[in-house]
């Protein structure tokens, strides 16, 4: 009898112990978002102020604010706010006539985001003047938003004036534009995000935590425009996230942001479409990888495991950022510098190849007998073969988050601008408007427009 006993305690010691360790197993592969949350002190619903946040998440405050300091640049990116005008001058031939030939610099960290905004040349604060800079460019700069868009609406929002909406905004970027309090769960926070979505009859709420990892950057960091005398803020999705898709879009609103000078063409503006890029199809999207993946990787402190919100460039970081899943993170970044050093040689040559259908379609334009409607088929492909290129020129990896894409589209941007170029000829019946090569020749080369 005793013997049984033993036996059965020993079993049930035994089968205890499995469990015990299977749970623990369980909970240590378990993402942090899993565990329940200590929560010190209540936040607010959209409390714009992350150190109070930060006291309950300690770690990933710390970590966000250290893209305050961050200053490391990498061969085409990193975290300084260098000029792209000074390290690529034809950008400010193409960009000629609009804010962005005046100043144009590489992105940093989101806690300067306020502070960058702020500086930028491209503002027009005379409100007196139509051309004035509306509110709405506050829109992906800032933790207050969410609550100023809940309380006012975000037609109001912008309806009003940088100036004026200048006194509301007191934070950068910060949890609020994210999370959830509470539930710290990620959220669509922009209104034109949720819309957007909506016109394509999805619906935030339905998407996986792993799609959220994704969706939560696309608060920000997509194409966008300001529609209408209101100023309000569109995503030009409703016929979908595809660059064809988004220039048809365009195309049906015979929408620009500015005319060429002297060219005369209708153009548009890329912004930063790294999310409509990166979703287009490429390996790692298919594959199920987000943005969070690569830019926001878990990181350990002491006992504590939690994704770094200290968000740059991955190249600073690959052992962490690409390391999870690629075992050799060194050859993987040696693939990167390849795909990055092919697409920007290749946009070089294609805003070569823009500057030259520019420059026919300006001596076409000033002489009057050019063929009205050949010239104006030369516009429309010079509107298109720019938009293309700066969909890739603007979107921040340098093809790498979506290589064949990049590719792709800046093969097209260079036969459209060659073939508008030629009708800009035809339309003159001048066949020395073919010159090619026409931005190495200029002496001397342009500066940053004052
Ligand atoms: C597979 C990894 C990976 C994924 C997924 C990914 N990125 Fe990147 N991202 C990179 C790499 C690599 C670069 C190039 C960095 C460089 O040139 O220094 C980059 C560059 C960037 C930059 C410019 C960084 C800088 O230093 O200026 C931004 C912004 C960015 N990504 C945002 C996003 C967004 C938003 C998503 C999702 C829509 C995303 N990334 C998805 C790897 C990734
Ligand atoms: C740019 C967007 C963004 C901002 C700003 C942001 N977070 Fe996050 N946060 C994320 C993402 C993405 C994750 C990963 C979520 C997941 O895996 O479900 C995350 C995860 C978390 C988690 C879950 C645990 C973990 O580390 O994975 C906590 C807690 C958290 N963030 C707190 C904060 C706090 C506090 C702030 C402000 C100080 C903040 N976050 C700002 C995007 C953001
Ligand atoms: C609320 C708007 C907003 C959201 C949400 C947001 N970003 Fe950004 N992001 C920005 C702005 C604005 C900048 C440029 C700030 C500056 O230059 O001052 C930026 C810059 C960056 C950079 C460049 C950093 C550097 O050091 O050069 C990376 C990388 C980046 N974001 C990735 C992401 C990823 C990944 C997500 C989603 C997890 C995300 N962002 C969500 C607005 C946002
Ligand atoms: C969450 C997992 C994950 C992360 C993180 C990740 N990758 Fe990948 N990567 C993949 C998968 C999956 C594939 C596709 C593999 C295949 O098809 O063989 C892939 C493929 C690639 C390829 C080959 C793509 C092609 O089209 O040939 C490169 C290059 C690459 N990754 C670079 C990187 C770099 C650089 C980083 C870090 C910045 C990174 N990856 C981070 C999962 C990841």
């Amino acid at each position: 009898m005793k013997k049984y006993t033993t036996i059965i305690l020993a079993g049930i010691i035994v089968l205890l112990s499995a469990v015990l360790v299977g749970v623990l197993v369980f909970m240590k592969n378990q993402p942090p978002q899993e565990r329940a949350f200590q929560q010190l002190v209540e936040i607010k619903a959209m409390e714009p102020d992350s150190s109070l946040w930060g006291q309950n998440f300690p770690n990933q405050w710390s970590t966000l604010q250290k893209t305050k300091t961050n200053n490391i640049d990498t061969t085409y990116a990193g975290s300084s706010q260098f000029s792209w005008l000074e390290k690529d001058p034809r950008q400010v031939i193409l960009f000629w006539g609009y804010p962005f030939s005046k100043d144009y610099n590489d992105d940093r960290g989101h806690m300067n985001a306020l502070e960058d905004v702020r500086a930028t040349k491209r503002l027009n604060l005379n409100d007196e003047d139509p051309k004035h800079t509306p509110a709405t460019c506050y829109s992906c700069k800032s933790s207050d938003n969410p609550g100023l868009w809940t309380e006012i609406g975000m037609e109001a929002y912008d309806k009003m004036s940088f100036n004026e909406m200048t006194p509301n905004i007191n934070n950068t970027i910060g949890c609020a534009n994210c999370h959830e309090a509470g539930t710290m769960r990620l959220i669509v926070t922009n209104p034109a995000l949720d819309e957007a979505l909506e016109a394509q009859g999805k619906h935030w709420e339905d998407f996986t935590r792993q799609e959220m990892r994704t969706v939560v950057c696309a608060n920000c960091h997509v194409e966008y425009y300001f529609k209408g005398d209101g100023k309000y803020l569109t995503f030009p999705w409703a016929n979908g996230t595809e660059i064809h898709q988004i220039i048809e879009y365009y195309e049906e609103l015979g929408f620009k942001d500015w005319e060429y000078p002297d060219a005369k063409t209708p153009m548009l503006k890329a912004q930063h479409p790294e999310y409509e890029f990166f979703t287009a199809g490429s390996t790692h999207y298919n594959a199920g990888v987000s943005c969070s993946d690569c830019h926001m990787p878990y990181v350990s402190e002491g006992a504590a495991k939690f994704s770094s919100h200290d968000v740059h460039s991955p190249l600073l970081n690959p052992e962490q950022a690409c390391g999870q899943c690629h075992t050799d993170s060194e050859y993987v970044v040696r693939r990167v510098n390849l795909i990055q050093e092919q697409v920007a040689n290749i946009k070089i040559d294609t805003e070569n190849a823009i500057i030259d259908a520019i420059n026919a379609i300006k001596l076409a334009a000033a002489n009057p007998n050019a063929d009205a409607a050949l010239l104006d088929q030369a516009r429309n492909l010079h509107r298109k073969a720019q938009f293309m290129w700066d969909f890739v020129s603007a979107e921040n990896s340098t093809g790498f988050h979506n290589p064949e894409y990049a590719l792709k589209i800046l093969a097209e941007s260079t036969n459209l601008a060659r073939q508008a170029q030629m009708l800009a000829a035809q339309s003159v019946n001048d066949m020395t408007l073919l010159e090619t090569g026409v931005y190495d020749k200029m002496d001397p080369k342009p500066t940053p427009a004052k």
